[in-house]
């Protein structure tokens, strides 16, 4: 039996445009997804227990047909049961068996589908704990294009390496096309991350948007300006210049909002964070719902989510410097 774990992710910048070439820096947290593997004879047992599900076990013989019946919402079900199945295959191809059965069980402190990497972090720990299990010892890099294969399959192609590269590597990170690489000497960042509750449809959000892409030239423009945006970010974070990376992040969600991807909810909280004096605020990941993340040294905009009607949950989240390991 063996237990890995790996950290969850919010973007400091350029989510959506990342998919279509563009860089991305997306920033590892200490919030961690537990996977504990066991060998068996065949057939995949998985028991999910994370923030947004009350835990529950699903058997069945090697793929996802046949689950019982759960009280658990069918497409949270299929996504999860997808990750881990692509998982699962990704470590049996790196040990060189065909099949075999595995007991996956999982726990983790990352809400399903809010923007903070839960899929991503799920598959890495998967892959580490599933290879191990079975005597193959991968590094960080190598689960990284591992599990970047299983959300590129999951997704229908529509997945860029940074959640997955972000999640095995740990820390802050750049990603540009298949450019994967972690940005040294970035201790820490003042994180606050509100959470209205909710979820987005990754693959729906992400179609949006190519959609809207090929209608509309400014729409493309619009994908190739959050680009601009992050160079611009990247050089504020080499200067360390929290201020201009907080304007930067608040140009970054109004580009974001453009392209249809926020909501009533997610701006609610990045007002609510802005009015709280963050230097910045804007929503993470897919958006739709879930979560926003803000930058503020102080405890104002952590107070001010607190009282907002509509965040769930409010907190402080640290970069996390080290990614994909064995517990
Ligand atoms: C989702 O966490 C981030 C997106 O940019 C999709 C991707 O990069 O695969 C929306």
């Amino acid at each position: 039996m063996v237990t890995a774990s790996a950290p969850g992710k919010v973007y400091l910048f350029g989510e959506h445009a990342v998919v279509y070439g563009e860089p991305a820096v997306p920033c590892a947290i200490q919030r961690r997804a537990r996977v504990t593997v066991r060998e068996r004879e065949e057939g995949l047992r998985v028991h999910l227990d994370d923030l947004t599900l009350d835990g529950f076990t699903i058997e069945y013989a090697g793929d996802a047909t046949g689950r019982p019946d759960i009280d658990v919402s069918e497409s949270l079900v299929e996504a999860g049961i997808g990750y881990i199945n692509e998982a699962v295959d990704q470590a049996r191809d790196a040990a060189g068996v065909e099949d075999g059965g595995f007991e996956v069980s999982v726990e983790s402190s990352i809400p399903l589908g809010a923007g903070l990497g839960s899929s991503a972090a799920v598959v890495a720990a998967t892959i580490r704990a599933a290879t191990t299990e079975l005597g193959v010892d991968l590094t960080a890099s190598e689960v990284a294009d591992r599990a970047y294969q299983v959300e590129h399959t999951v997704q229908d192609g529509d997945a860029s390496r940074a959640d997955t590269f972000c999640s095995a590597m740990g820390g802050a990170v750049r990603v540009e096309g298949d450019d994967c690489r972690r940005i040294e000497g970035i201790d820490n960042l003042p994180f606050v991350i509100g959470y209205d509750g909710g979820a987005g449809d990754t693959g729906a959000l992400v179609a949006g948007v190519r959609q809207l892409r090929l209608e509309y030239d400014f729409a493309a423009d619009t994908v190739a300006a959050i680009g601009d945006v992050v160079r611009a970010g990247e050089r504020a974070l080499a200067a360390g210049d929290l201020d201009e990376l907080g304007d930067l992040m608040d140009f970054n969600h109004g580009l974001l909002s453009a392209l249809g991807v926020s909501s009533r909810s997610l701006d609610s909280l990045v007002w609510a964070a802005r009015d709280g004096d963050a230097l910045g605020a804007k929503l993470t990941g897919a958006g739709g719902n879930g979560c926003i993340v803000a930058l503020d040294e102080t405890d104002a905009a952590l107070t001010a989510l607190d009282y907002t009607p509509g965040c769930e949950d409010a907190f402080r989240a640290a970069l996390d410097t080290e990614g994909v390991r064995i517990e």
